[in-house]
């Protein structure tokens, strides 16, 4: 019984092998002809073993003819693209610059999914953020390319300046204008830096809407950035913002695409994950937990969705947002500008895209709801039963009532 298997079996892969020798012949020529001469691969040499093949295969040849040559082709244009990849407008670095520029790469200041951030002390004296993409990631190749053509083509004060490149010694890296305050993530969760007030806050998200604004309406095709989130935006040293991570952002498509979902945990528009079609709605729908983010100072990590669905309760229209509130911000924040934040951002994370806001729409409406002169010539702390006598009776401003030390005060701006 043992020995009939054994011989079966035996019989079995014997039978393969032998069914597959023409095809492993002819591959193999095939390789042979294209690794001898590519150009007259198809001129097939009348060879003896599998000449007898040639007649009842030669449609099946053709095409697989054919297709080797898409295959050479396809490395010829890989091969070429890859010694040729050049972006215009932005400069080429030579690897010994950067590598002399970051201490031979040990100024690390951060790591991404599939990269490292080096800070860079050029020789003009200027500071540059270095990205250099882990080395084997093919994934990170497509995306080092999707996001320096897109950044070379595109500017913006609120999008991250992009000023160069550098492919050499097999290693990618792209070079960008250095942002000295981080990543607003850093600012509002690590605990390393002092509070960020509500006037900074509401600058960021301004900033951020008005790069995404440019990017769905200023550019043809719109470009729906994808990944939208607290640590993709940076800080410069007056604590302005630009927005960063453009590995994944692509044209807007109507169509469903069958590519794994990007994006990242808490901010992806459950609808894309849905219908697999991603476009501005999407971007807008992670803006608004972005702008929730700043509010409440909170990451979608720790639950902020589920947190506002909680604090929606207690809404009516334009108020009652305030126990979402970053209770670090100590009560200092404009109410008004507080509400008509949040219900905007509600807005932004409606389940269904129709509804949501577009970036135009969302620029206009918060710069309607800023309330914060930029020529303040006085802040003062006014207590929150004062201030909303205040509203009512805008004229009644001086016979301002001693506020006791635990009642909530809201700082206000007085103009010249
Ligand atoms: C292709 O074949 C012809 C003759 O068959 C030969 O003259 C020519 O040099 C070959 N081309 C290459 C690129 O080898
Ligand atoms: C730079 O770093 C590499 C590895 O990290 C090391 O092998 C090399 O010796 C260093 N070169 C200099 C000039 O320090
Ligand atoms: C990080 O990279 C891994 C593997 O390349 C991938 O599976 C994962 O989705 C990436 N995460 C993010 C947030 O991009
Ligand atoms: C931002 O950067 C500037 C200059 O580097 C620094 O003076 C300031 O303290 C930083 N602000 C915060 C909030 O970290
Ligand atoms: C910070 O960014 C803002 C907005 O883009 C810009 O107006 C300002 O000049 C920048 N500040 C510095 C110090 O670069």
């Amino acid at each position: 019984m043992l020995m009939l298997l054994i011989e079966m079996s035996l019989w079995v892969i014997s039978a393969f092998l032998l069914s597959l020798a023409p095809l492993l012949t002819k591959s193999y020529k095939g390789c042979k002809c294209i690794c001898a001469n590519g150009v007259n691969s198809s001129k097939k040499t009348s060879s003896d073993s599998d000449s007898d093949l040639d007649t009842d295969s030669t449609t099946s040849l053709g095409i697989e003819k054919s297709s080797k040559m898409n295959g050479l082709s396809w490395w010829q244009k890989k091969l070429k693209r890859k010694s040729s990849f050049s972006i215009s407008g932005i400069r080429k670095y030579r690897y010994n610059e950067l590598k002399a520029a970051t201490h031979n790469f040990t100024t690390s200041i951060g790591q991404g999914n599939a990269s490292n951030f080096y800070k860079a002390k050029m020789p003009n004296g200027e500071s540059h953020a270095i990205k250099v993409l882990a080395t084997n990631v093919r994934q990170g190749k497509r995306e080092f390319q999707a996001e320096a053509q897109l950044l070379a083509r595109l500017h913006h004060r609120n999008l991250v300046n992009l000023v160069g490149y550098c492919i050499e010694k097999r290693q990618y890296m792209l070079v960008y204008a250095y942002m000295n305050n981080g990543s607003l993530a850093t600012h509002l969760y690590s605990g390393k830096h002092e509070v960020l007030n509500w006037n900074v806050r509401f600058n960021i998200a301004l900033d951020v809407a008005s790069c995404l604004e440019y990017l769905h309406h200023g550019t043809v095709p719109p470009v729906v950035h994808r990944d939208i989130k607290s640590s993709n935006i940076l800080l410069n040293s007056s604590m302005r913002a630009r927005v960063t991570g453009f590995g994944v952002s692509r044209k807007e498509t109507l169509r469903p695409h069958s590519y794994k979902v990007k994006g990242s945990f808490g901010y992806v528009d459950p609808e894309y994950i849905l219908t697999r079609i991603y476009t501005t709605k999407s971007d807008v729908f992670s803006f608004g937990v972005l702008l929730f983010e700043l509010i409440a100072g909170r990451t979608p990590k720790a639950g902020l969705l589920e947190y506002v669905e909680l604090a929606v309760i207690n809404t009516e229209g334009n108020s009652g947002w305030e126990e979402l509130v970053d209770s670090r911000l100590e009560d200092e924040y404009y109410i008004q500008e507080l509400n008509g934040m949040a219900a905007l951002a509600y807005r932004c994370i409606d389940s269904s895209p129709i509804n949501r806001p577009s970036m135009k729409d969302i620029v206009q409406e918060l710069s309607q709801i800023r309330n914060f002169p930029n020529n303040c010539a006085m802040l003062e702390e006014v207590p929150i039963s004062k201030y909303a006598y205040d509203i009512q009776n805008p004229m009644a401003g001086d016979g301002r009532e001693e506020a006791d030390d635990t009642s909530p005060v809201l700082l206000r701006c007085f103009s010249v």
